[in-house]
């Protein structure tokens, strides 16, 4: 008998997998392709030599009753439908107490309803975000987990064998609450995942067109950069692949534009909406990976508009107090959708245990993570006086960016929405008063008068 089974054995399944099994933990495995495809067991097995030790299974009944009772049956196949799909599938086949947990990017509104339904069935959930990608998962992914919380005391040693260190030296996962909060809590490490993308690539963007850097000096500013606060696991690999070429032509210049995502974003933007909390950042770098799907639209459209040549110079050390001035912001936003969802639905999420947990094997992974997690008050971030500090000092090198960019037609996204947030935010004084005597004008609406 095998202590655990994964189900879905794809590129994060397989790491998932290998983890466990080089840390001594038996694992059963059962992927669908595997029944039309057998010679992947055989390929996988001869490719990974930890895998030796797994179990593999072509049918699903055979792979269930390989695993030790209480059963924990890891889902790893795509969220959404083939979820739904797997986890129907094993309420009909697992026995009371076994543990379902969706490591699935999954809406945290559908993993709220998963939790009720398997609880109907009297077995236990957990719904957990797994961030790392292929390589952290394997080395010790950052792991955010929700739902039934006798589950969790079943699996936490385990965890806490296959997962990385933090800055608190604790293994990198936490339990959130008792039901969607783990999946919640990995919805928001993507939006600010999606920010922090964006902000890289609006900033080589905006070097490169200026045709005063060309990559390798662009890599080297990165490079610079990463040696400082500013170090991230995103801009590291953002330098790599700065540099990567194909057929000795970068990568970066041959690669299509076009964006893709999985939702995790709009459904952050969606809560946001929800709870009125803003989220101008992420819905700016959404739009823009929105915008690169009218691929046809926008060859049309640059035919038609002036594209002027370009060359300007950046004054690289106001660039890098912008680009510290939108970080700030992105953790601001994101803090407030916490506390906020907090408020509205009564759960406890700890802002400072999620930076915790996100500090190593997340994707997110930054210098700027442990400095926010020793230096600010986090659970209270707008109240803070040091932040306030850094973003009255940081701002007029923003303004300078965001000049640049307008004045050379360089979209650089994110940007304007950082400064439009602060500016709105540190105002007492905002144009809705006008908003205020239209909306009393043709609605009669109740206003207030100081
Ligand atoms: C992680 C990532 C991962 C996500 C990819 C792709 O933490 O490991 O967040 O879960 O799936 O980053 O996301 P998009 O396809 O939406 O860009």
């Amino acid at each position: 008998m095998n202590s655990w089974g994964i189900i879905g054995i794809g590129r994060i399944g397989l790491s998932m997998a290998r983890n466990m099994s080089s840390k001594g933990i038996t694992v059963s495995l059962y992927d669908k392709a595997y029944e039309k495809k057998t010679n992947l067991i055989f390929e996988e097995k001869e490719l990974y030599s930890e895998l030796n030790k797994a179990s593999f299974f072509i049918d699903i009944s055979s792979f269930i009753k390989s695993i030790e009772k209480p059963r924990k049956v890891l889902i790893l196949v795509p969220a959404g439908e083939p979820t739904d799909h797997v986890i129907n599938n094993l309420l009909d086949i697992l026995d009371e107490d076994d543990i379902i947990i969706d490591a699935g990017n999954t809406n945290p509104v559908v993993s709220f309803n998963n939790k009720l339904k398997i609880q109907k069935n009297k077995m236990l959930y957990l719904g957990i975000g797994v961030s790392g990608g292929t390589e952290g998962v394997l080395r010790g992914p950052s792991i955010m987990i929700g739902g039934h919380e006798a589950a969790f005391n079943k699996v936490k040693d385990d965890l806490s064998i296959i997962t990385s260190k933090t800055i608190k030296n604790t293994s990198s996962f936490d339990f959130f609450g008792d039901t969607n909060q783990g999946h919640f809590v990995k919805m928001v490490h993507n939006g600010i995942e999606y920010v922090e993308m964006q902000l890289i690539a609006s900033i080589y963007e905006l070097l490169i067109n200026s045709n005063n850097y060309k990559n390798q000096e662009i890599a080297d500013i990165f490079d610079e950069w990463n040696s400082t606060e500013l170090k991230s696991y995103l801009l590291e690999i953002s330098i790599k692949q700065i540099l990567q070429k194909i057929d000795d032509k970068y990568l970066i210049k041959k690669i299509d534009d076009e964006a893709g995502d999985n939702g995790t974003g709009r459904w952050m933007l969606n809560y946001g909406i929800e709870l009125g909390s803003p989220l101008s950042m992420l819905s700016s770098a959404m739009d823009t990976r929105f915008i690169s799907r009218f691929k046809t639209l926008r060859k049309e459209i640059s035919e038609m508009t002036n594209q002027r040549s370009k060359r300007y110079t950046i004054d690289i050390n106001s660039l890098k107090k912008a680009y510290q001035f939108c970080r700030h912001i992105n953790f601001i936003q994101a803090f407030c959708l916490i506390n906020a969802s907090n408020k509205k639905y009564g759960w406890n999420i700890s802002i400072s245990k999620a930076l915790n947990v996100w500090s190593n094997g997340s994707i997110i992974k930054s210098s700027q993570i442990n400095d926010l997690y020793f230096n600010y008050s986090v659970e209270n971030i707008l109240s803070d006086k040091k932040i306030i500090k850094d973003l009255n000092e940081y701002k007029p090198d923003i303004i300078n960016v965001i000049l640049i960019s307008l004045k050379n037609d360089i979209s650089i996204p994110c940007f304007g929405e950082a400064l439009n947030y602060f500016n709105s935010i540190s105002s007492n004084s905002l144009s809705t008063k006008m908003i205020q005597a239209q909306r009393n004008f043709f609605g009669s609406h109740d206003i207030k008068i100081n």
